[in-house]
Order: structure tokens, then C-alpha cells, then sequence
């Protein structure tokens, strides 16, 4: 404040409140504007949507053979196990696994595993192999059981299982 005239003023506060308010306003319609493409580049197209279910017909897949699909951008092993896979897996003691899972909670049927094919560790896809009836990954050694779960090697977590329904005895679909 100065004194002028013997009158006491306010020099220029009320006008720079004034341009302070406007160019605060101005930066936000702004950053509005700035933001709009990539959150609209964000939702997902139409095609990405369409492809968010996989139907698989597993008719074709005899005892002990597996296929790699992919759904959403991921592989996907389906393995139709054996009936020796299959008991063998049933009785792994869950107490000294990493990531203790029993089989039942990741199998719907017992016949067939239905498991993302990326190594937990760092996303390396496994290959048939291992000592465990199951995969084998590559990169650093992590070994899967013939129900996806890690027995040995660095990753910290079994193969993750997809959300996935039985449409009938060998249709599946995953998503
Ligand atoms: S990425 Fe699979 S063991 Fe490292």
C-alpha cells in the first residue's frame, strides 16, 4: 500500500488477483485440452474389446498333448493330462510349495490345465520341459508343474490361470 494524495491506495492488487484468476483458469481449460488425447487413446478400440473372450475347441487335443492359444495378446497352454499327470499332481504336498495352491484350485476339470503361459518370474514364455511333468522356462531356469505351480527356480508365483468357463465337454472359453 503507498500513501498518495493523502489517500491510501491498493496499487494494482485487485488487478493482479484479477490476471492471477485468468491465467489459472486459462492453465486448467489447458491442461484439460492437453490430457483429452491420451485418455481417449486409453479406452480400449473396438477390435481389443471383441477379442477380450477366446473360444477354444479342445476336441483335438488327445491325452498328454497340450496347445498354446492367445487371448488377449497372452499364450495360453491348454494341456490334456494324463491320468498318471493327474494323480501325480493331486498328491504334491502344498505345505513346501512357494506359492502353495492345491491342483483342485487351479484345474475345473482335472483333465485339462488352462494356464497364462508367462514365467512369473520376468515373462519369459516356458517351453515343455523340467522335471516336473510341466515347463520348463528358459531365461533362468524356473520349472512349472503339470498344474502350472513353480517347483523350482527363480520365479516367485505359479503360472497364473485365466478366468475361463466349460461352454461344453471340449469347448472352452477363456475371458
Ligand atoms: S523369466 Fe522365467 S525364470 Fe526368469
Amino acid at each position: 500500500m503507498t500513501k498518495k494524495n493523502n489517500k491510501v491506495t491498493k496499487p494494482d492488487s485487485d488487478r493482479r488477483d484479477f490476471l492471477t484468476d485468468v491465467t489459472v483458469a486459462f492453465g486448467a481449460a489447458g491442461a484439460v485440452c492437453a490430457a483429452y488425447p491420451f485418455v481417449k487413446s486409453m479406452s480400449p478400440a473396438a477390435n481389443v474389446k471383441a477379442q477380450s473372450t477366446t473360444t477354444v475347441d479342445i476336441s483335438d487335443l488327445d491325452e498328454g498333448m497340450s496347445k498354446t492359444i492367445v487371448w488377449r495378446g497372452k499364450p495360453v497352454f491348454i494341456k490334456h493330462r494324463t491320468k498318471q499327470e493327474i494323480a501325480e499332481m493331486a498328491k504334491v504336498d502344498v505345505s513346501v510349495l512357494r506359492d502353495p495352491q492345491t491342483d483342485k484350485e487351479r484345474v475345473q476339470n482335472e483333465k485339462y490345465l488352462v494356464a497364462i503361459a508367462v514365467c512369473t518370474h520376468l515373462g519369459c514364455v516356458p517351453i515343455d520341459g523340467g522335471n516336473y511333468e510341466g515347463w520348463l522356462c528358459p531365461c533362468h531356469g524356473s520349472q512349472f508343474d503339470a498344474s502350472g505351480r513353480i517347483r523350482k527356480g527363480p520365479a516367485p508365483t505359479n503360472l497364473e490361470v485365466p478366468p475361463y468357463v466349460y461352454l461344453d465337454d471340449t469347448t472352452i472359453k477363456i475371458g
